[in-house]
């Protein structure tokens, strides 16, 4: 039992100065933000439009873990690359002392879900993911420890068919979201008996320029010299530049692949520039690459970026699977919709001010029924003046202010009046309502 004692005067005096002293604020983690309510609508806005359009390509929801064995990732993504040497949150469970990390991509664990449930035992499988992902890179505009994915795979599909298919999809996502100024990159980085002789060729190129390399580059010179082509050292980018290119020695298999791709990309109408130096920054790939790019974020101007991968699920320890997905960078997304003045219509169609008892219990039933017939209504909470009232209803975007007082819940009527157009104020009953309101909200969208 806890001893119950009065506080002395001395105490008593001093606890009002106690209670004052508020300890300090928390804030989040640096380079992991908050979605504030102004701005989510944004982001739902990106993920309905991008959900909508997956769905019309017969691509289906699959979640996976945040968290995964570590190994999983250094075998996926490649020991020897920026993201597994330095930017993964690694530690160890406080029970087993199993290494685990936050993923900082979708694909490798995706890829262990389909071997662990036999995915693709029957057919092949179109799926997508959306989520955190968690990277220790130097936080700056676009670029976040935690950002988020919309990941697509397409598991079982040897292509180019279906690398075109989400290419063109996401061309598709950008018309349905209204942005343009996206531009298309793709290259071919060949299959492993080319990348075995391009590796080569590459090491022989890069020796003869060692003496420009950083400590990063000189480890990776035998380790994976085409991770040094990623470099951004401004002394090494004439050696880069005239690099031996993979896309110029490219076995007959895969040529006529990467061909294929630009036909059809040809065939849709989609455009886009041949790179010869893209890589992409994880291992995993072979053949196509892709890289949607904009000049409106500055250095962080990748929304989208992904490619094939027929090799990944043998390394992981399952049957051999070719495969090809992408992710869209959700922040760099937003970003962009933003900069090219997207603005989603995620506001209440009414705000219902009531003054008085019964008009509360009047306007909560007229809401309902409202929200029944499909629309939305913010009810005022909190009381307040009629005056305070009207500025929230003003303040929340809807378009009608429905007014509810005493007279009128006794005569079972509502007033309303638009706020965003100049149309009369009007009383009606409640169940001409809903008709009223979706027609006004037409017209008032016209204008
Ligand atoms: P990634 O290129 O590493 O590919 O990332 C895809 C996209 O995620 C980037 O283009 C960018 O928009 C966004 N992103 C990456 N890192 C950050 C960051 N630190 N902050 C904000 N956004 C970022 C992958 O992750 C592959 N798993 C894609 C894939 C799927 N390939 C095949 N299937």
């Amino acid at each position: 039992m806890i001893a119950q004692t009065k506080p002395s005067p001395q105490a008593a005096a001093a606890a009002p100065a106690a209670r004052e002293r508020r300890p300090a604020a928390i804030q989040a983690v640096r380079g992991m933000n908050d979605v504030l309510p102004d701005e989510a609508g944004l982001w739902e806005h990106f993920e309905d439009a991008a959900r909508e359009v997956f769905g019309q390509y017969g691509y289906r929801n699959l979640r996976v873990p945040v968290v995964e064995a570590t190994p999983l990732f250094v075998r996926a993504i490649g020991q020897v690359t920026d993201v597994v040497e330095h930017e993964m949150y690694t530690f160890d469970d406080r029970l087993n002392g199993e290494s685990l990390t936050l993923r900082p991509e979708a694909t490798a664990g995706i890829v262990r879900a389909a071997i662990e449930h036999n995915l693709t035992y029957e057919r092949p499988q179109r799926v997508w993911t959306a989520g955190p992902m968690f990277r220790h890179e130097r936080p700056q505009k676009g670029r976040y420890r935690q950002f988020h994915q919309f990941d697509v795979e397409a598991l079982g599909f040897a292509g180019p068919d279906v690398d075109a298919e989400q290419i063109v999809m996401l061309a598709r996502l950008w018309r349905r979201l209204g942005l343009d100024g996206i531009r298309l990159e793709i290259n071919s980085i060949g299959d492993p008996d080319e990348r075995r002789a391009h590796r080569a060729a590459l090491i022989a190129h890069f020796e003869r320029h060692r003496e420009l390399f950083n400590e990063d580059e000189q480890r990776r010179l035998y380790a994976n010299p085409l991770r040094i082509l990623d470099s951004k050292n401004p002394a090494l980018q004439p050696a880069i530049a005239a690099a031996p290119r993979l896309v110029d020695s490219l076995s007959d298999p895969a040529r006529t692949h990467f061909d294929g791709l630009q036909q059809l990309l040809a065939g849709h109408g989609v455009a886009f520039t041949i790179n010869p130096r893209l890589v992409r920054g994880l291992d995993y790939y072979n053949r196509t690459v892709f890289e949607w790019v904009t000049e409106r974020l500055g250095a962080q101007g990748t929304v989208a970026g992904g490619g094939r991968y027929d090799g990944l699920f043998e390394q992981l320890g399952g049957k051999p699977t070719p495969a090809c997905g992408f992710a869209i960078g959700c922040e760099r997304m937003v970003l962009l919709m933003q900069d090219s003045g997207v603005v989603p219509a995620a506001v209440p169609e009414a705000y219902i001010v009531h003054v008085g008892e019964q008009a509360g219990k009047f306007a909560a039933t007229v809401a309902e029924n409202l929200r029944d017939a499909g629309l939305s209504v913010v009810v005022n909470a909190g009381g307040g003046s009629f005056k305070t009232q009207m500025k929230r209803a003003d303040a929340s975007g809807a378009r009608f202010a429905l007014i509810v007082g005493e007279d009128e819940a006794a005569a079972n009527r509502v007033a309303v009046k638009p706020l965003r157009s100049a149309g009369e104020q009007v009383t009606l009953a409640p169940g001409e309502l809903a008709a009223r309101l979706a027609a006004q909200g037409e017209d008032s969208g016209a204008r």
